[in-house]
C-alpha cells in the first residue's frame, strides 16, 4: 500500500496528458499577460482592507515591516515555485509539481489544500468587494436592506447578495474563455494600480511625522479568556497573550500574508502559456516584486496620514483621505478598490477551477470534470460547479476568520513545494530546468522555515479548522481517489498511456 501512496506521475507523462485533444487548454498567454495576471490577483483585500486592521490591532506603523516579513517569505517560496513551474509546465500548480516529485498522497494533499486557498480566497474577496460597492452606494444615498448586505459583524440571518452575484458573473466569463478574461483583467489591473499609486503619491503630502511615534508600539497584554484566538506560538510557549511589540509585527505578517496570495496562481496557468520555460519565472517574480514595493509604500503612507489607532478597518485607504479632508480622493479610491477586487476574485476562481481540472484529469476526482468545452476550450464543468458553491459560501460567510484559514492553507502549500524542489533535484537531475532556484538546498530550507514561522503566528483555532479540512480530504482520497487514480489504472493495465504509445 505504501508504494501506491508514493507513486509519482512522470513529468513527461504530465506534459503528454495535456496534449490529448479533449483535455487540452488553449496556449495563449505571454510573460506580460502572466505579470498582469499576477498583479491582478495579488493586489486586493490584503492591502485595501487588512492594512488598517493589522495596523490598528497588531503592529501600528510597523505594519510596513510586517509586509516586508511576509514579502520575504513569499520571495523565498517564489524562487521554489518558479523552478517547479518551469520544469513541469502543466495545469495545477503545486498540485502537479508535487505529483511529479513527492507522490500521489502528497499531490492529493496539496490539491485539496489549494481548493481551500482558492475557494475561500474567492469568497473572502467577493465579500470585500461587496463591502466597497455598498460604501459607494451609501455615498449615492442608496442602502442595501440589512438582510442582503455584508455578513461581517451581522447578528441576524442574511445573504450577501452582491458577493454571490459577483462570483456567478465571473464564473460565466471564465466559461466563455481565457482570452476574454485576460483582456478584461488588463484594464482592471491598470485602474487598480493607478489607485494604489494615487494613494502613495497624494498621501505622501499628507504625512505627519508625529504619527510614526512610536514606530513599533509597546507590547500590550490581551484580555484572558480568548486562548484559541491567540497565535499558536503564544500557546506553544505558554506566553501571556499580547498585541503589538516585535511579536505583533509577526502576527501582522501572518495576516497580511493574504495580500501576497496569488503569485502562486500565476503558476497554475502554465499550461496556457506560450513559452512557460522562460515566461513563468518572469511572471511570478516580476509580479511579486511590484506588489511588495507598492505594499510597503502604501502602509508607510497610510500610517503616516492617520494615527494607527484611528485607522478604519473597513476601508482604511479611503477613510484616511476622508479624515484628512479629501473626500474626493476617498471616493476615487473606493471606486478603484471595488473595480480592482473584481479581478482578484476572478483569478482566484480561475486558479481553483484549474487545480480541480488537473485533479480530475488524473482521476483523483471524477473525470467527468476534465472534459473541456468543445467550443470555448475551457473546463466549464468544474468552473460552473465551483462557481455556484463559492457564490453560496460568499453569500453566507463573514470574511475575517476565513482569511486566516486561506493563509494557513497557502503557507502549507509553500512548505510542500520547497521540499519538492529538493527532492526533484535528487530524483530527476536530468530534467531541463529553464529556471533554477539558487543555492539549493539553502533557499528551499529557508522557505520552509519562513512559511512555518508565519503559520505558527496564526491563531490556534485556525489550526483546528485546517486540521478538520485536511482530515476530510484524506477520507475522500482513501474512499475515492486512490482507487480511481489514472496512475493506478495504468499500473493495473485498465488504461493505456494515451499519447505516443508509452510513458518515458
Ligand atoms: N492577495 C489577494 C488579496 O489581497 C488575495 O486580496
Amino acid at each position: 500500500m505504501s508504494s501506491t501512496l508514493f507513486r509519482t506521475k512522470k513529468v513527461e507523462q504530465s506534459i503528454l496528458d495535456t496534449e490529448e485533444p479533449e483535455h487540452a487548454l488553449k496556449k495563449s498567454l505571454s510573460a506580460l499577460d502572466l505579470t498582469v495576471f499576477g498583479v491582478g490577483v495579488i493586489i486586493g483585500t490584503g492591502i485595501f482592507v487588512l492594512t488598517g486592521t493589522v495596523a490598528k490591532d497588531n503592529a501600528g506603523p510597523a505594519t510596513a515591516l510586517a509586509f516586508v516579513a511576509a514579502g520575504v517569505a513569499c520571495a523565498l517560496a517564489a524562487l521554489c515555485y518558479a523552478e517547479f513551474a518551469s520544469t513541469v509546465p502543466v495545469a495545477g500548480s503545486a498540485y502537479t509539481f508535487s505529483y511529479a516529485s513527492l507522490g500521489e498522497l502528497a499531490a492529493w494533499t496539496i490539491g485539496w489544500d489549494l481548493v481551500l486557498e482558492f475557494a475561500l480566497g474567492t469568497a473572502v474577496v467577493a465579500v470585500g468587494w461587496s463591502g466597497y460597492i455598498q460604501s459607494l452606494m451609501d455615498n449615492a444615498g442608496w442602502t442595501m436592506p440589512a438582510g442582503l448586505g455584508s455578513r461581517e459583524g451581522a447578528d441576524a440571518f442574511g445573504f450577501d447578495i452582491l458577493a454571490a452575484a459577483l462570483v456567478l458573473v465571473l464564473t460565466g466569463i471564465l466559461v466563455l474563455g481565457m482570452k476574454l478574461s485576460a483582456r478584461i483583467t488588463s484594464i482592471v489591473v491598470a485602474i487598480k494600480v493607478t489607485v494604489v499609486l494615487v494613494v502613495i503619491i497624494a498621501g505622501a503630502f499628507l504625512i505627519k511625522g508625529a504619527n510614526y511615534d512610536p514606530f513599533i508600539p509597546k507590547e500590550q497584554p490581551v484580555e484572558a479568556g480568548a486562548s484559541l484566538d491567540s497565535p499558536l506560538i503564544q500557546l506553544m510557549f505558554g506566553w501571556a497573550p499580547s498585541n503589538f511589540g516585535v511579536m505583533g509585527i509577526f502576527t501582522a505578517a501572518s495576516v497580511v500574508f493574504f495580500a501576497f496570495i496569488g503569485f502562486d496562481v500565476v503558476a497554475t496557468a502554465a499550461e496556457e502559456t506560450k513559452n512557460p520555460q522562460r515566461d513563468m519565472p518572469r511572471g511570478i517574480l516580476g509580479s511579486l516584486l511590484i506588489c511588495t514595493t507598492l505594499y510597503v509604500l502604501v502602509s508607510i503612507v497610510v500610517t503616516g496620514m492617520q494615527h494607527y489607532s484611528e485607522l478604519s478597518v473597513d476601508a482604511p485607504l479611503a477613510d484616511a483621505f476622508k479624515a484628512t479632508g479629501h473626500p474626493w480622493f476617498a471616493g476615487f479610491i473606493s471606486f478603484g478598490a471595488a473595480v480592482g477586487l473584481t479581478t482578484v476574485c476572478m483569478i482566484l476562481l480561475l486558479g481553483q477551477t484549474r487545480v480541480f481540472f488537473a485533479m480530475s484529469r488524473d482521476g483523483l476526482l471524477p473525470r467527468f470534470f476534465s472534459r473541456v468545452h468543445p467550443r470555448f476550450k475551457t473546463p466549464h464543468r468544474p468552473t460552473i460547479l465551483l462557481g455556484v458553491i463559492i457564490a453560496i459560501l460568499a453569500g453566507f460567510t463573514p470574511l475575517t476568520e476565513l482569511a486566516a484559514l486561506v493563509n494557513i492553507g497557502t503557507l502549507f502549500a509553500f512548505v510542500v513545494v520547497a521540499i519538492g524542489v529538493i527532492i526533484l533535484r535528487k530524483s530527476r537531475p536530468d530534467l531541463p530546468r529553464a529556471f533554477r532556484t539558487p543555492w539549493v538546498p539553502v533557499i528551499p530550507i529557508l522557505s520552509v522555515c519562513a512559511s512555518l514561522w508565519l503559520m505558527i503566528n496564526l491563531p490556534a483555532e485556525t489550526w483546528v479548522r485546517f486540521a478538520i479540512w485536511m482530515a476530510a480530504g484524506f477520507l475522500l482520497y482513501f474512499l475515492y481517489g486512490r482507487s480511481h487514480s489514472r496512475l493506478a489504472r495504468r499500473g493495473s493495465g485498465e488504461e493505456q498511456p494515451s499519447v505516443g504509445g508509452g510513458t518515458p
